[in-house]
């Protein structure tokens, strides 16, 4: 059971608080800092070595961040700011990579070097098998379409494809399957059942999965991934989209989830779909138990608190997130409901993190932080001199469009964040600042750490930031994480 002193008794005087408010107390430990495990969970089903999820935002998660975060052992929420083909193709993209490329794009015999250029370059690789009609008959690499392309030798994928296949049946172990790509002396094996392609097995994706063994990954080794749906019956044909190419967990993503139109659409996708859904946003007990008992299996806290919302000033409507956090987490455990909450909104570093975990959070959902990184889409800026990236409220004038006017105030805004760099070396830098946190107080892992931290108010906290520095130097990176 979760219990903080300084949030019951602020609370008993009707005073809400949040991450700047409390620090969590240093304690007896006999942990080095690197040593605690700070895993946590997404959904009842989905745990996380690395409990960060990136922001269902347009500026935060497309598939480039929903693959970088769960090569981390986080994951992402493809945001839903596009049409429901767009986003399903997203989703598989994500779903086939992992240990093996699973149902990978083929090409035809008879379609031209150029067109099959074309299409390499769209979607950011360069093998394909080939086929004439769905049989495999050869292999296209990088090499011998780059040099087809350059010489002008060869017309048609028949022309230059290899036709030496080097194949192996599913489920070969992945070390069997090195031994081959040894032998052969090749990069690429092709997986076939019978006289059916349904896999491609890459040198690259046995080192990744060496270099990120934490990786969110499900039993068959395909990297994990959540996407942003709305309300039902609106957005049935999007969860079917999604629900079809494979995506692990659907987001009911509204800004006020305690509403009957969230809890009814999370009542019709647990009886009509085979899917972990997680919904929000609530600020309270009532709120997490209402979405809890319609079936959800995660529950997202915030309303206000992300650094692009201007929900409480428009709507004069919100709640500080850490009190938030804590009276959902609490309400839940009150009704024995064993469902995992998630901290949306207003992380600013690794202390943030470890201060939600505290409170009752499971994981932490992050916009601003990642935004910034190399793996957000958008594109970089430069101004005055130094590298920024787009980031912007999905309730802002510009995210809205057409939506926005009548009827529809903004809530959000747009800017730009300082550029921090590649989102691996964000991730391992808020990893290393939790980790040291939770020896801070001897916690090994979340349930330590639930136990044994005990939050105070610190109203002094700006105390430790005080060093008058003279910069002689630009700093190499904008982000203080
Ligand atoms: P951070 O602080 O990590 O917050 O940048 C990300 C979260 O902010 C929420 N969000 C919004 N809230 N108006 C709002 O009031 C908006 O336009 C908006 N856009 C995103 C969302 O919960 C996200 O995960």
């Amino acid at each position: 059971m979760v219990r903080q002193e300084v949030l019951e008794r602020s609370m008993a005087e009707g005073e809400y608080i949040s991450f700047d408010d409390v620090l969590v107390k240093p304690g007896y430990s006999e942990l080095a800092p690197t040593e605690p495990d700070v895993s946590g969970r997404f959904s009842r089903s989905i745990r996380l070595k690395m409990p960060v999820v990136s922001a269902a935002m347009d500026t935060v998660t497309e598939e480039r961040m929903a693959k970088e975060m769960a090569l981390f052992g986080a994951i992402g929420v493809l945001h839903r700011n596009l049409t429901a083909e767009r986003q399903a193709e997203m989703v598989r993209s994500v779903r086939r990579s992992g240990n093996i490329v699973f149902d990978p794009v083929v090409v035809e015999e008879d379609m031209a070097v150029d067109e099959i250029y074309e299409k390499a370059t769209r979607l950011g690789f360069q093998t394909f098998p080939v086929v004439r009609k769905g049989r495999l008959v050869g292999l296209i690499t990088g090499r011998g379409l780059r040099l087809a392309k350059l010489s002008g030798r060869g017309r048609t994928a028949g022309d230059i494809m290899e036709k030496d296949l080097v194949t192996v049946p599913p489920g070969t172990p992945m070390e069997e399957a090195l031994d081959r790509m040894h032998s052969h002396r090749v990069k690429k094996l092709l997986v076939v059942e019978g006289e059916k392609l349904v896999g491609l097995i890459t040198l690259k994706d046995y080192e990744k999965r060496l270099r990120f063994p934490d990786a969110t990954r499900d039993e068959e080794g395909r990297l994990k991934v959540a996407a942003a749906v709305g309300i039902l019956p609106n957005d049935r044909k999007r969860v079917e989209l999604l629900c079809r190419a494979g995506v692990n967990a659907l987001v009911v993503d509204s800004s006020h989830g305690h509403s009957s139109a969230v809890i009814k659409t999370v009542k019709v996708l647990k009886r009509e779909f085979d899917i972990e859904v997680v919904a929000g946003n609530v600020t309270d007990g009532d709120g997490a138990v209402a979405l809890a008992e319609a079936g959800a299996d995660g529950i997202k806290v915030g309303i206000g608190p992300g650094s692009a919302c201007t929900t409480r000033q428009v709507t004069g409507a919100g709640m500080p997130q850490l009190s938030a956090v804590y009276l959902a987490r609490k309400g839940l455990e009150k009704e024995g409901l064993e469902v995992p909450v998630i901290a949306d909104g207003g992380i600013k570093g690794s202390g943030d993190i470890v201060k939600a975990m505290v409170a009752g959070a499971d994981s932490v959902m992050v916009g601003s932080l990642l935004a910034a990184t190399d793996a957000a889409p958008g594109e970089e800026v430069i101004y005055g001199g130094r590298k920024y990236k787009s980031y912007r409220g999905m309730a802002s004038p510009s995210a809205l469009g057409s939506r926005a006017g009548y009827g529809r105030a903004p809530e959000g805004v747009e800017g730009l964040v300082p550029y921090a760099g590649r989102v691996h070396e964000v991730l391992a830098l808020l990893k290393g600042g939790m980790k040291s946190g939770f020896a801070h107080v001897g916690a090994g892992n979340l349930k330590e750490l639930r136990e044994k931290a005990v939050l105070i108010r610190a109203s002094s906290i700006k105390e430790g930031q005080s060093l008058p520095v003279v910069m002689d130097r630009k700093p190499s990176k904008g982000y203080n994480v």
